[in-house]
Formats: C-alpha cells, sequence, structure tokens
C-alpha cells in the first residue's frame, strides 16, 4: 500500500455545471393511480432512495455500501479502505501502473475505486478483481469497452457501480496479473462483459451492459449471494446465466436477486437463464424479447414477483418462460404480482413456496408490476454532480 498514499491526494474538479435538481417522491411503494389512472412519474425505488437523494454523495460514497437489498446485500465492497483514484485509461495486464483500474483492482487491501475523468478503458486482457473492492464510476462517464471485460474469479465483496460496459471481446491466453504478488497464466476468456465465478457479496449497480461476445453478466460455478439491479441491457443474445451446467450440482448454495432492472431494446434471451439453484426476479421492466425472457434447466427455483413484462409482436414468442427439458413439472417456477403487456404470458410450475426466505436486513417489498416503468426509470449509469442529488 506504500505507493497508494500519494494517488489519494490527487484533487480533480467534476464539471459543475447546473443540472436540474430533481424532485423525486419518497413515499416508497404506497403511490397508487391517482383518479385519471396516471401513476406518477418518479417514484425511486428502495436501493436508490437509500442515497440518490443526498447531494452530499461525492464526500460520502460509501455510505452506498449500505444501500444494495436481496442476497448482495452483505457486499460491502472497499467500504473498509481508502480511495483509489483512476487517472489513466492505459493498461497492463502483468505489470500495472499506479493510476490505472487495473492497479487498483489487484491490490489486496480494501479499496473504494473512483474516476477523475471521463474514459473509456479498452483492456488489453481480462480485469480480474481482487476481494474488498467497489469501482464506483459515480460524477464520470466511465466505460470498459472494446476489449476484455471484467472476471471476478474466487474472491468476495465486490462492488460494481454506475459504468458502461459494453462490446467486450475474448481475451487471448497470456499473463495477467491478479494480485500484487500473483501474475498467472490465463487460458483466454469467452468475451462475457461481467463474469462472477466462484465468488460471493457480489453488487452490480446501475451499469449499461451491451453488445458483448459471450454473456453480459455469467454468475456460476457455485457464486452465491449475489444483487444485480438498476442495470440497463441492451443490444445482446445471451444476457444472463446463472449456472454453470446442468451437471454442476454445486450450483445448489446460488442464490441470486435481480431487481429494478431495464431490459431493453434488441435482447434476445436469458434473462435470466438459470440452473439448479434460486434465482429472485423482482420489479424488472422487459420491454422485449425475441425467444423468451426467463428460462432455465436442471430444476432451478424461480420466483418472478412483481415484473413488467411486455411480450414483442411475433406471435410465436409470446411466452415469458422456456424450460429447457421434457420433464419440468415439478420445477417451482412460480409468478406473482406480474404485470403482462402485448399478450405476454408466463406458465408457472411445481408446487409449495417459491419465496427468497431473506434475512431481515436482505429483505425488501416487491412493488406491484404497474410501478415498475417509474421505479426503473433510471436505470444504467446516473449522471451525478458534486453537491446535487444524483
Ligand atoms: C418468431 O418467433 C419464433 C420463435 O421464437 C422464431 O422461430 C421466428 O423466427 C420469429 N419470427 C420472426 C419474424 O422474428
Amino acid at each position: 500500500m506504500a505507493s497508494l498514499p500519494s494517488l489519494l491526494l490527487i484533487s480533480f474538479l467534476f464539471s459543475n455545471f447546473a443540472s436540474t435538481p430533481l424532485a423525486y417522491s419518497l413515499q416508497g411503494y404506497t403511490s397508487k393511480p391517482d383518479v385519471t389512472g396516471i401513476v406518477p412519474k418518479k417514484t425511486m425505488n428502495v436501493i436508490d432512495s437509500c442515497w440518490r437523494t443526498k447531494s452530499n454523495w461525492a464526500a460520502n460514497r460509501k455510505a452506498l455500501a449500505d444501500c444494495a437489498v436481496g442476497f448482495g446485500k452483505a457486499a460491502v465492497g472497499g467500504k473498509y479502505g481508502v480511495i483509489y483514484v483512476v487517472t489513466s485509461p492505459y493498461d497492463d495486464p502483468v505489470d500495472p501502473k499506479p493510476g490505472t483500474l487495473r492497479y487498483g483492482v489487484i491490490q489486496t487491501t480494501p479499496l473504494w475505486i473512483i474516476f477523475s475523468r471521463d474514459m473509456v478503458i479498452k483492456l488489453k486482457n481480462e480485469l480480474i478483481v481482487n476481494s474488498f473492492k467497489t469501482i464506483d464510476g459515480r460524477g464520470a462517464k466511465v466505460e470498459i469497452a472494446y476489449g476484455p471485460c471484467i472476471t471476478i474469479q474466487g474472491v468476495t465483496n465486490v462492488i460494481i457501480h454506475g459504468i458502461s460496459i459494453h462490446d467486450c471481446k475474448p481475451g487471448m491466453a497470456g499473463m495477467v496479473r491478479s494480485s500484487p504478488t500473483h501474475v498467472g497464466k490465463r487460458g483466454g476468456c469467452d468475451g462475457d462483459a461481467i463474469s462472477i465465478f466462484a465468488s460471493s457479496n457480489i453488487w452490480i449497480d446501475h451499469c449499461y451492459l451491451a453488445r458483448s461476445r459471450d454473456g453480459l453478466i455469467d454468475v456460476i460455478h457455485a457464486s452465491t449471494s449475489v444483487t444485480i439491479s438498476n442495470n440497463y441491457f441492451s443490444q445482446h443474445d445471451k444476457v444472463m446465466l446463472l449456472g454453470h451446467s446442468d451437471g454442476f450440482t454445486a450450483d445448489k448454495v446460488m442464490k441470486v436477486t435481480i431487481v429494478f432492472n431495464r431490459f431493453g431494446e434488441g435482447l434476445i434471451e436469458r434473462m435470466p437463464r438459470v440452473r439448479i439453484g434460486y434465482a429472485h426476479v423482482a420489479n424488472n421492466r422487459y420491454d422485449e424479447w425475441k425467444m423468451y425472457a426467463i428460462g432455465g434447466s436442471a430444476n432451478p427455483t424461480i420466483l418472478s414477483e412483481g415484473n413488467y413484462f411486455v411480450a414483442p409482436d411475433n406471435h410465436s414468442s409470446k411466452q415469458v418462460t422456456k424450460r429447457e427439458a421434457s420433464n419440468w413439472k415439478n420445477w417451482r417456477w412460480q409468478s406473482s404480482k406480474d404485470v403482462f403487456m402485448n399478450g405476454a404470458y408466463f406458465v408457472p410450475s411445481g408446487y409449495g413456496s417459491c419465496a427468497p426466505l431473506y434475512t431481515r436486513v436482505q429483505s425488501f417489498s416487491t412493488a406491484p408490476g404497474y410501478m415498475v416503468p417509474s421505479l426503473t426509470s433510471n436505470a444504467g449509469p446516473l449522471r451525478c454532480f458534486v453537491g446535487k442529488p444524483c
């Protein structure tokens, strides 16, 4: 850590042109359509209302770490570390330079990583993130794009917030540093935007994810305690894979919360596709899909709750659900409080409760589906200015 403090002293100015303060309703989920049937336009969801209304977010960034809900609630990221400032988009996978993103994410100590300015980071190989890191894009427009993207492997407590990860490409086999003392030979990566492998306590919030070679987010190899929230997904085939393969029974431990995301234009399938473990898919907005929205194989358990599904016009693709097996009658898949538009329909199966059985701190009240367009209206990275609410 000896080389870090000098970086921490870097002060920088964010552009501070006026943005209109937004008048948000803080009534939570009590808002009902008024007599005209119009739902109040802005209702902040429970994650956002925990921090977004505060104008001192830039001086108090770590407050974000307390705002997750669902299975990833305990992800502290770099909450107990110092601030590390990325000042350069440059990348060296083997010998990362201070001031680059890779130099920050490989450290063994907790770090809260922020960005001095807008930047497009084209990585030369996969970015291997170590435990107890937050990548916090607030206050800058940060893109990780056009090269290999993010690998979260064999670690805990990672938060990724407010960045765009798009047009990710496969990584070549070669040497990549994963800690200050370890450079390893990597076999190459598939071109996922975010690959979560054998990891836990992970929270992905307010990111933009699009157009990558493989998946946008994979949660595999017995990863668990994950929340994926407030993200904007678009223009992609296989959006989200939860569970490695039908035979990988260690994924039985997998618990993932997918909440307040917007599945936007140009998506085809896997929002998500689940194997073996458990997914709570709540209060997400689905603008369309080409094949299906929620699918799976190998007896996963899925609760679809309070989502807003708009089916595509194609009469053959109105079904939300898809099972990749013939013998699925006992799989527990249930729909509750969902809103179905344009002919969308969910085929439930199985008996018994699909409830997420959250602990008290993980739990949140799922809003009725009709409120989802409002609750997800700011999905994706937010434009945040110092001294103003985001
Ligand atoms: C409609 O959906 C079906 C089933 O997913 C697909 O095979 C077909 O190609 C789609 N048609 C169009 C015009 O997209």
